[in-house]
């Protein structure tokens, strides 16, 4: 087994993902739970990895370990908390954050030590998130690679299994990470190479059985649609096994793309065959946010209009004892659920709230899955292609992309600009090379000459980024001519808009939502 020590780190769920994926059995545990080194050293482990977190090793309360845990009777991969946790308990140094590092960076070779870590597997891009950094190693490590700022990125014990690795392995965006996770389970820890996980549809099954259990038998079963892939996935899950006793209701919010509630709701009723009710809510919902410019209060406010909708629909459906949610795990983790030592990024609508209000129990079988395998689930479920590739769309929908306040124009403006962009996609075969792409409307008014004549309009930023589960993401290079493109169709067709631009941050330190 291989034991995760968690303390906290975005990138938690992430890391547990792609150990699960090599076949080995993997348990993640909180420090405090993990701090009874005798019994555990008993437990069958392979090898520890120290996840990231947002501590410094120095703070009030920073979370620690056990330092038996370093003697090397454990092969032992520390990642950036993790790393500079190992460096401070075998009494190297950590400096607090004055040269953060965040996105993508390089890394110099400084030293060697092939059996920990191979050179090729530090050869390109890696991804950093820190302020902290360790400018002191311990006795008897190597730096083994620097980024460009000259900071210690790997450090490898001379003839102990430590490793640290100041940047992030686990996301896609450290190109050789997964390799490196790989090389650490199979070669460091000397697992044997297990059975690849092929299929979701078993593991979902699994815990909807479980979360099914607990109800009173035959009731139906309430589900909150979205309109996007998650929900869609999960609802049918749940048709597939407990047919006609799913009644569900697709909410028109007002705050969908383009045409997209009727089309979806198409969908929904004539390709999935699924029991759908539709309500148009888009007017409360628009007089709610009237006036709320603040992002976390437009989430809390649009979460809340929710709940308010469902329980009224939910009186109609008197044999509903339990409601189904489209949660996926980049949701648990960004709403800080994972762990006691995350912190909270946004609060996201879909997770919390509902069925304490509504005296319902909650059904989440996608709890457990990022983004691409709740797609190949999708795919099981026969779900067709063009929907399921379709670029993940927020719960809270137009609202984090209308910056400032939403009124039915400015809302009708981003329709407009967004509906350009994606099309402008498609029609240059552009959209399955991005991951998500969309228009933010920004509260700014900008100078522009049209004809002869002075206009002064809005301003709206394109946000195309490529990235596998969400957590991490990098901005699209994007073909100019696109770029001139689809500038010179948004200024012409739409009116109200005299200026577009691009936008170029990563994620970290951006969000891919401006809000
Ligand atoms: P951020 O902005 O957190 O977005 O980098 C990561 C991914 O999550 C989507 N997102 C949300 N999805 N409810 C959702 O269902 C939300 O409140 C929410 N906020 C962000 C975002 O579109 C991106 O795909």
């Amino acid at each position: 087994m291989i034991l995760i020590v968690d303390f906290g780190s975005q990138y938690t769920e992430v890391l547990h993902r792609v150990v699960r994926e090599t076949g080995i059995k993997v348990q993640v545990a909180l420090p405090d739970e993990v701090n009874n080194f005798q019994t555990l050293s008993n437990a069958n482990i392979r090898g520890v990895i120290l996840s990231g977190g947002p501590h410094s090793v120095y703070g009030v309360g920073a979370p620690t370990l056990d330092k038996q845990f370093l003697d090397g009777r454990f092969p032992v991969l520390g990642i950036c908390y993790g790393m500079q946790l190992m460096a401070h308990l075998l009494g190297g140094r950590v400096s607090r954050g004055h040269q953060a590092e965040y996105g993508p960076a390089k890394l110099n070779m400084s030293s060697r030590n092939a059996n920990l870590v191979p050179d090729e597997l530090l050869q390109e891009h890696v991804w950093m998130s820190h302020g902290d950094h360790v400018d002191a190693l311990p006795e008897g490590f190597d730096c083994i690679a620097k980024t460009s700022d000259n900071l210690n990125a790997v450090i490898a014990h001379k003839d102990k299994k430590l490793l640290g690795l100041q940047f992030h392995p686990e996301v896609v965006h450290t190109t050789r990470g997964q390799s490196l996770i790989r090389h650490f389970v199979f070669n460091i820890c000397g697992n044997e190479a297990g059975q690849q996980l092929q299929s979701f549809k078993p593991k979902a099954i699994e815990l909807l059985d479980k979360q099914l259990a607990s109800l009173e038998p035959n009731c139906d079963v309430l589900c909150a649609l979205s309109g996007g892939v998650d929900s869609t996935v999960a609802a049918t899950l749940l048709s597939e096994q407990i047919g006609q006793r799913l009644q569900c209701v697709f909410v028109d919010t007002g705050l969908l793309r383009k045409n997209e509630f009727n089309a979806t709701l198409a969908l929904y009723r004539e390709k999935l065959q699924l029991n759908v009710h539709a309500v148009n809510s888009a007017e409360l919902f628009l007089q709610r946010l009237q006036g709320i410019t603040d992002p976390e209060q437009k989430r809390k406010i649009i979460g809340k209009t929710f709940i308010d909708v469902f329980e009224a629909e939910s009186k109609k459906f008197t044999r509903c004892r339990a409601l189904v949610q489209g949660t996926i795990a980049s949701d648990v983790i960004e709403s800080s659920h994972s762990s006691a030592h995350a912190q909270v990024i946004k609060s996201h609508h879909n997770v919390g709230g509902l069925p304490e209000k509504m005296n319902m129990s909650l059904v989440e079988p996608l709890r457990h899955l990022f983004k691409d395998e709740v797609r190949a689930l999708g795919r099981e479920l026969g779900i067709p292609e063009d929907f399921i590739r379709r670029h993940p769309f927020p719960g809270p929908g137009l609202a984090l992309r209308v910056l400032g306040e939403i009124t039915p124009e400015r809302l009708a403006l981003l329709r407009e600009v967004d509906a350009v962009l994606i099309d402008q996609l498609h029609r240059d075969g552009l959209y399955d090379a991005v991951w998500q792409a969309f228009a933010v409307l920004l509260p700014v008014k900008s100078v522009g000459v049209k004809g002869d004549g002075r206009s002064y309009d809005s301003v709206v930023a394109l946000r195309c980024v490529g990235s596998k589960d969400g957590m991490t993401a990098d901005w699209s290079k994007l073909p100019l001519e696109f770029l001139a493109t689809i500038s010179r169709r948004i200024t012409n067709e739409v009116a109200g808009i005299s200026r577009v631009v691009y936008d170029i941050t990563s994620k970290p330190p951006a969000t891919i939502e401006w809000e």
